[in-house]
């Protein structure tokens, strides 16, 4: 770790905190030799595998640091975990913005368009804004986990309108579980933890100076709602979806299968507002 990022007076104040409580834990339940060394050997695999932010998603602890960072502040939209499936420098999408392709097994799903404003907390339109938008398909989960699917789809960065308005054409998200064939699998099969997700799309949304924010959106109705195995899910991020079966809209919009709308306004925190 380096002590840029963390100052050395509070390293040393928080491992001494965390060693005596891991300790205490060690003692309370006798842990043996055996054990501890199963142990070091299951995060010597977790780290060989890249799997660091997924424990810390499955084990809720990136859901606590999530809240204690940006905390709760009714003016801005609530931030949420990024988790890893994240892609560096997904590509630009131009309006009317579209982030996917169709592909086998993508007609098993609907379209959907998701629209708002992106504004500062006092309501100002932010134009500049971007947006980045990272989810998974009907079919098939992420893009790295579907052959089917081309690269980066269901991922896009686009900008706002000049009154800070978005849409963009997706397809609605299925629950999907976590990745369960690495060491981390085998962690939440040992505790008995379900590996799954309620559907979701994740944002990242900037703008010049404002506070980036990270965040998600759910579905109401969705079965892993209220059990989401990283326990990310806020109630002001569970928007509705508006089902449209009109003919004249499903052409207007130029598809051949009725669609759905989902609204979400962002606001986003000025620069120097606390967090
Ligand atoms: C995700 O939502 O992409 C995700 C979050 C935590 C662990 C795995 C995936
Ligand atoms: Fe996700």
């Amino acid at each position: 770790m380096s002590t840029t990022a963390v100052g050395q007076e509070r390293l040393a104040e928080v491992v001494k905190d965390a060693l005596d409580v891991l300790h205490e834990v060690l003692e309370r339940h006798r842990v043996t030799e055996d054990e501890w060394y199963a142990v070091l050997r299951f995060l010597t695999e977790a780290g060989r595998a890249d799997e660091f932010v997924l424990l810390s998603d499955v084990t809720r602890t990136s859901v606590l640091i999530d809240a204690m960072s940006h905390g709760a502040d009714e003016a801005a939209t609530a931030s949420d975990v990024e988790g890893p499936l994240y892609r560096e420098d997904p590509p630009w999408r131009e309006a009317p913005v579209k982030i996917y392709e169709e592909y086998e097994g993508s007609d098993e799903g609907e379209v959907l368009f998701v629209r708002g404003t992106v504004t500062s907390t006092d309501g100002t339109p932010l134009p500049d804004a971007v947006v980045d938008i990272w989810q998974t398909g009907p079919s098939g989960g992420y893009d790295v986990w579907d052959e089917r699917q081309p690269e980066y789809n269901f991922r896009g960065r686009f900008k706002v309108a000049e009154d800070g308005a978005y849409e963009f054409q997706t397809m609605v998200p299925k629950p999907y579980t976590v990745p369960t064939e690495g060491p981390v699998g085998r962690y939440l099969d040992a505790v008995g933890q379900h590996p799954w997700r309620p559907a979701h799309i994740h944002f990242k949304v900037t703008a010049e100076g404002h506070q980036p924010l990270v965040t998600q959106v759910f579905f109401p109705g969705d079965p892993y709602l209220d059990d989401d195995t990283i326990g990310a899910v806020k109630p002001a991020l569970v928007r509705p979806l508006e089902r449209h079966d009109d003919a004249a809209e499903i052409e207007a919009r130029g598809l051949g299968a009725p669609f759905s709308t989902c609204d979400f306004d962002i606001r986003l925190r000025p620069q120097n507002a606390g967090a």
